[in-house]
């Protein structure tokens, strides 16, 4: 269904394309109208920027805003319900509240299509996620990850986009070479059952016993080295041993996955892949993409975009991080012909994708200019920076673990065991609640600190209290369900939501799936956490401002109710984007 605000979007930019007619220009630049929210509630409900028609209409935007207004209001009837005015540079609409309700309250009936758009229909994105190292456990920063890939995926999909979720599994190098030493020196042929660990827990300490290997051993460097060799030399016994530690790492790290709810349609293994960039260089240095420098090496030369030359093989003919990605994304595009390829990586890598993307563009693929890396920032905690080698790094689970402890101390310490049922259960929905959105919610291009203690508290804008809002409403709805209050008897009417805050609630409902769409077109789920919790916040106060069951008149009862189910539509396919469980009860 379309929204009042969409019925009004395409009415400005119907009466805009008149006057680009009228003026010989092209109705089509219409499509520049974009629907903003004015800074104030007093000046409007949507506000929409003249701007981008000043110079083709010559004229002043706030003429052209005074123009519009005139235009529309002369069309009252045949226009949407609503009132506009021109303010400054704005044509700015108040929308007819009772239609706006009317439309909010839709959302009971459609459930969990509720929000879902067909703006990115037809379009195939691929998205790589996470792609973890298989010498460690997964840890924090994969968490920040993992989240913005599913979520973003989420969000596309609920845009109707077709997505391909992947992973590119890192498990060769030097880096696996040293947990696999590590193991050789220390392991004694030990494994994770004996030690009763989880496998990837198992493997990542030995990578940090490589360290005591590096003291007692000044030869172990060079020994990962020459492992490594004998590794792509094929050596059985090598192979056999890179083969059981990475089973241990990856069929951990899968458990991760599943206990956060992120998943994958297809794994991709470097193993399998770091070879097929090479050809792909050589045909760049036959047709003079690359060059042979003077030591050998084929490289390729950056200064039209302002960096330096890069070295796509070593003089040995090795190839190099670069190299792979290359023959990747070359493989992906043949594999499953994207019209997006959005890559989750940290922003240390942004050199590494401009570069990347300036290449395959050099060679001559076309959609080269579809690939996206989708950048994020450092997650730190508040004691400082994460580093793996002085220990300070945080795995996933045992902040899950740390995370659900807390949240179950927090059921006892309020004596809810008997409401929520299964209080484990319930904890461990509250921590990924609470790490999920407090991720998700952060701008993803900036470094961030990830405060556990304050992830999870149950006020504020935080994962816990959005859940807690849906416990409330379900609750509700429970007590309604056992016949209190007196709201079975009366009717739903849209146009008895006028008071301030119920105007709030309603705006906010009906203005979901807008943010759900520019979520999809922004790759940004934290724009629909920051929506998730508007409701949440202006459900609170509708709650606690506005009696809703106990309300003496039936009519006015009945749509409070309503309004509640409708909010608690948004929360559930809010939250569900945002890879955050639902809770009945808290
Ligand atoms: N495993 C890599 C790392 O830990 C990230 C891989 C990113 N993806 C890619 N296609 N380069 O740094």
């Amino acid at each position: 269904m379309r929204s009042v605000r969409e019925a009004w979007k395409a009415a400005v930019a119907a009466t805009v394309a008149d006057m680009l007619a009228e003026k010989g220009a092209d109705p089509a630049l219409s499509e520049a109208v974009a629907a903003e929210a004015p800074p104030d509630a007093a000046m409007g409900d949507v506000g929409f920027p003249m701007f981008p028609f000043a110079k083709v209409l010559r004229m002043g935007p706030p003429q052209i805003a005074a123009a519009l207004a005139e235009r529309l209001s002369a069309k009252a009837g045949q226009a949407p319900a609503g009132t506009v005015k021109a303010v400054g540079p704005y044509l700015n609409v108040f929308l007819d509240r009772a239609s706006v309700a009317e439309q909010a309250l839709s959302s009971r009936s459609l459930g969990a299509s509720y929000g879902r758009s067909s703006s990115l229909a037809g379009s195939k994105v691929m998205i790589e996620f996470s792609s973890p190292n298989t010498n460690k456990p997964l840890h924090l920063g994969h968490l920040r990850n993992d989240v913005l890939g599913e979520s973003s995926a989420r969000i596309l999909r609920a845009n109707g986009a077709e997505v391909m979720k992947i992973n590119l599994v890192n498990d060769r190098g030097v880096h696996i070479c040293k947990s696999m030493l590590s193991y050789m020196a220390y392991g004694g042929g030990r494994t994770p059952e004996d030690e009763g660990k989880k496998t990837d827990h198992f493997v990542g300490d030995y990578y940090v016993k490589f360290n005591e290997l590096k003291k007692e051993d000044p030869r172990a460097e060079e020994k990962a080295q020459e492992l490594l060799v004998k590794w792509e030399a094929g050596d059985p016994e090598t192979i056999a041993l890179w083969k059981k530690m990475n089973e241990w790492a990856v069929g951990g790290i899968r458990r991760t996955y599943e206990r956060t709810g992120v998943s994958f349609d297809k794994y991709y293994y470097e193993s399998q892949i770091y070879l097929t960039g090479k050809d792909e260089v050589q045909k760049g240095l036959a047709s003079g993409v690359f060059f042979k420098a003077e030591d050998g090496s084929v490289r390729v030369d950056l200064t039209p975009i302002g960096l330096e030359e890069k070295v796509l093989l070593r003089k040995d003919g090795t190839s190099i991080y670069m190299t792979q990605d290359l023959g990747l994304a070359i493989h992906r595009h043949a594999d499953w012909p994207f019209d997006r390829l959005v890559y989750v990586v940290a922003n240390e890598q942004q050199y590494h994708f401009k570069v990347l993307f300036y290449i395959l563009k050099r060679l001559g693929y076309e959609w080269a200019d579809s690939l996206f890396h989708l950048s994020y920032g450092l997650v730190n905690l508040p004691e400082g920076r994460m580093k793996t080698r002085e220990g300070t790094v945080v795995d996933a689970d045992s902040l899950l673990d740390s995370l659900r402890e807390l949240a179950l101390e927090e059921i006892q310490a309020k004596g809810r065991e008997d409401a929520v049922g299964d209080p484990q259960d319930t904890a461990e929905k509250i921590a990924l609640g609470a790490v999920h959105y407090y991720l998700a919610q952060a701008t993803p291009s900036k470094d961030m600190i990830f405060n556990p203690k304050e992830s999870l508290s149950f006020n504020g804008d935080t994962g816990p209290y959005i859940q807690y809002m849906g416990a409330r409403i379900s609750s509700l709805l429970r007590k309604r369900d056992r016949g209190e209050g007196g709201a079975a008897k009366g009717e739903v009417r849209p146009e008895l939501l006028s008071s301030p805050t119920e105007w709030e609630l309603v705006r906010l409902v009906s203005s979901y799936p807008e943010a759900v769409e520019q979520a999809g077109a922004e790759y940004n789920p934290a724009i629909v956490a920051a929506h998730m919790y508007a409701v949440a916040s202006a459900f609170s106060k509708f709650y606690h401002d506005e009696p809703i069951l106990n309300c003496d008149e039936p009519d006015r009862a009945a749509t409070r109710l309503a309004l509640s189910e409708a909010v608690l539509v948004v929360l559930k396919n809010g939250l569900e984007l945002l890879c955050i469980p639902f809770l009945e009860a808290m």
